[in-house]
């Protein structure tokens, strides 16, 4: 092979990356491999030596690295910058490059659903790591974000670092209210959900206009987004999210255009 890529993190063994990067290298013909590798905390630093050492030409980072990691690296794109987060790492020219294309993945996977965003309201359910990357993409689009969380201090201090970047931002609590009835993007980025229980409340009386996202994709169809449907709204997985920050993380590693829709097929067969 000519080339190395992978993901680390922990868990990883439900990783479904490396079937999307292959199916995708294969595809094109790209002489090139992906493999995952499962590293804990306490072997981070060795890990990134360890790829570096070995020839890799660039890897992507999950749960719990994201943040940990950016410390390991020489630079990092703004886009990482930003969040404090990275999901992709590229050797360039013996340097370590972090870079984060979790936000304008999850941008490109709501863009052909929306009709624009500057000046529209999205509302987002949660304020930890994932929130944070798709609030802040949001925002760098123009649109207003609410933030609502179980724990409102966490809701603030996001609030504030959208702020300090720019952008519109208010928080409120994890419950109904006016903002569901005149919301354009709600975005569910909570745990609850992952193991099929149902979610603490209802989204009855929201706009139908809204386009509403869980970022689960397994199961496929939360409770939280049975019900949106239930009330008119459309509605997408976070399957999404992953396939374009995939793509993403390929067209910064290899250039040109990843093959979206072979990489959308190899997910829909991973999960079946
Ligand atoms: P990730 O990086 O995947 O977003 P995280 O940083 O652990 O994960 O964040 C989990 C989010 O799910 C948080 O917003 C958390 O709310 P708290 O900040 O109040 O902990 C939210 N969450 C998890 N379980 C929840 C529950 N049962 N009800 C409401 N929110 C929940």
């Amino acid at each position: 092979m000519e080339k190395h890529y992978a993901v680390i993190g922990d868990p990883i063994e439900h990783s479904l990356s490396p079937r999307m990067h292959n199916a995708g290298y294969e595809a094109l013909g790209i002489d090139a491999e992906y493999q995952r590798f499962h590293v804990k905390p306490s072997y981070l630093a060795e890990a990134v030596d360890g790829l570096c050492a070995l020839g890799f030409s660039g890897w992507n980072v999950t749960l719990p690295h994201k943040e940990k990691v950016t410390s390991h690296l020489d630079t990092l794109t703004p886009q990482a910058r930003r969040v404090g987060a990275v999901n992709t790492v590229k050797i360039h020219e013996g340097k370590r490059i972090g870079h984060n294309t979790d936000g304008d993945g999850f941008i490109r996977s709501v863009e052909g659903n929306l009709n624009g965003f500057k000046g529209k309201k999205a509302v987002l359910l949660g304020a930890g790591g994932a929130s944070k990357g798709i609030a802040l993409a949001l925002s760098a689009q123009g649109m207003q974000v609410h933030i609502l969380n179980r724990t409102p201090e966490k809701a603030t201090v996001l609030v504030e670092l959208i702020k300090h970047w720019g952008g519109t931002a208010t928080s409120g609590k994890f419950a109904p209210g006016d903002w569901i009835e005149d919301v354009d993007l709600l975005v569910q980025t909570t745990s609850v959900g992952l193991r099929g229980e149902p979610f603490p409340f209802s989204v009855q009386g929201i706009s139908e206009k809204a386009l509403v996202v869980d970022i689960i994709f397994n199961p496929r169809e939360t409770a939280f987004l049975q019900e949106a449907k239930k009330q008119g709204c459309r509605t997408l997985n976070g399957l999404g999210m992953l396939l374009y920050q995939g793509a993403l993380a390929w067209e910064f590693w290899l250039g040109g255009q990843a093959p979206v829709e072979v990489m959308r097929q190899a997910l829909y067969r991973a999960q079946s």
